[in-house]
């Protein structure tokens, strides 16, 4: 035993009594329903390396097309990333439908068990701890970031808790702390105490219920642990991309499943090595993958996005094309059908810089034969705007 049960009884007492004292009323809370894990489990995929204020809008989209795990093991995956753009990390939306699917074959639900959520696509210890705990009431641990924090600092564990060592004394202490009565009202309070007041890197340790039992603050550590992580700097990334266009309708082209953005649309694209002319790379890269023989003409548009690792520049090349040849992974594309696909947001961007770039520079349009004197309004289709010839 890690924890004497007299300082385990005082945890459990003080946290849910703060939980039941009140909480955040996030949308997947429904404490008048009881939980629907299929709904905790969306939740809790969402959360993942997102922020409640980014998720919130999305899970409510979500469940207005996919109310249940049947509908959404019946959609389609390309409508389900298309709800998920925006919030990155497409491969979490892909893994939720495929287990969706997955579960309503095998178990016809969302299974009740720590081990069967555990075989289903996209399932860690962390999501399937915190759906067991919440959606179905078993006593299973779950630590993510915010419950690292809380009881690194309640247990004093110093190391970083993304080490191997660490990790495995935050799960151990978890474990022996969920009680089996309420296991997930405990891991949603230990979950919501590191949001609100246990924070990182200012404990609001005056509003923290466990205040008297935290190791760190009696050691006066509150602040330093745990330690900070060390970020290594993002990679800088330069992407070229085509804008082919023909009589209005915009050539796409779907990522790979696995990788950055994976299962997007995008413009046709490829990164740019280090002293390549992004124009020639773009133009081999095309016929490489795609069998897309082009000629890049002047830049259109540019964009800048920052993820956590990388530093993206997107610039659009408008193209010619010369040669294509069927590929399933390549869709003429019209405007108003924008909307219905899965873009990461670098990408909508980098279309939404293309438009304004044809709305406001109606004579600066790339090629000559502007069509309506006086520029592009503001009203304009993406078709009308990208009528290069
Ligand atoms: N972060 C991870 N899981 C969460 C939950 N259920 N509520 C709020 N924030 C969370």
């Amino acid at each position: 035993m890690l924890v004497p049960a007299a300082r385990r009884a005082a945890v459990r007492g003080k946290l849910l009594a703060w939980w039941d004292a009140g909480h955040r009323a996030l949308p997947w809370r429904f404490p008048q329903d009881g939980a629907d894990p299929y709904r905790v489990w969306l939740a809790e995929v969402m959360l993942q390396q997102t922020q409640v204020a980014v998720v919130v809008p999305y899970y409510r989209r979500f469940v207005a097309r996919f109310p249940t795990l049947r509908a959404l093991a019946r959609g389609r995956e390309e409508e389900v990333l298309a709800l998920w753009s925006g919030l990155g990390y497409y491969a979490r939306g892909r893994r939720l439908h495929a287990a969706a699917r997955e579960a309503l074959r095998r178990h016809g639900t969302l299974p009740a068990s720590r081990e069967a959520l555990l075989a289903l696509p996209g399932f860690g210890a962390y999501t399937a701890g915190a759906v067991a705990s919440i959606a179905f009431a078993i006593p299973a641990p779950c630590v993510d970031g915010n419950v690292a924090r809380v009881l690194s600092r309640l247990f004093l564990v110093e190391g970083a808790p993304a080490a191997k060592a660490t990790r495995e004394r935050l799960w151990a202490l978890d474990a022996e702390l969920v009680p089996r009565r309420r296991p997930g009202d405990f891991n949603q309070a230990l979950i919501e105490l590191g949001a609100t007041v246990c924070g990182k890197p200012e404990p609001r340790c005056a509003r923290c219920p466990l205040a008297s039992l935290c190791a760190a603050r009696r050691a006066g550590r509150e602040r330093a642990v745990p330690p900070a992580a060390v970020r290594r700097a993002p990679t800088r990334i330069e992407v070229a991309c085509a804008v082919i266009d023909r009589g209005g309708s915009l050539l796409l082209a779907r990522r790979p499943p696995d990788g950055l953005f994976g299962g997007t649309w995008e413009l046709p694209s490829t990164p740019v090595e280090v002293g390549e002319e992004p124009r020639a790379a773009l133009e081999r890269a095309l016929d490489e993958r795609l069998g897309l023989r082009v000629a890049a003409e002047d830049a259109v548009a540019s964009v800048d996005r920052v993820l956590t690792h990388r530093m993206l520049r997107l610039t659009a090349f408008r193209c010619r094309l010369r040669a294509s040849r069927r590929d399933a992974r390549l869709r003429w594309i019209r405007d108003g059908e924008l909307d219905a696909l899965p873009l990461s947001t670098a990408m909508r961007r980098l279309l939404d810089a293309c438009r304004s770039r044809f709305r406001t520079a109606g004579s600066a349009r790339p090629s000559g034969g502007a069509r309506s004197p006086g520029g592009v309004s503001t009203a304009r289709s993406l078709r009308d705007q990208l009528l290069f010839d």
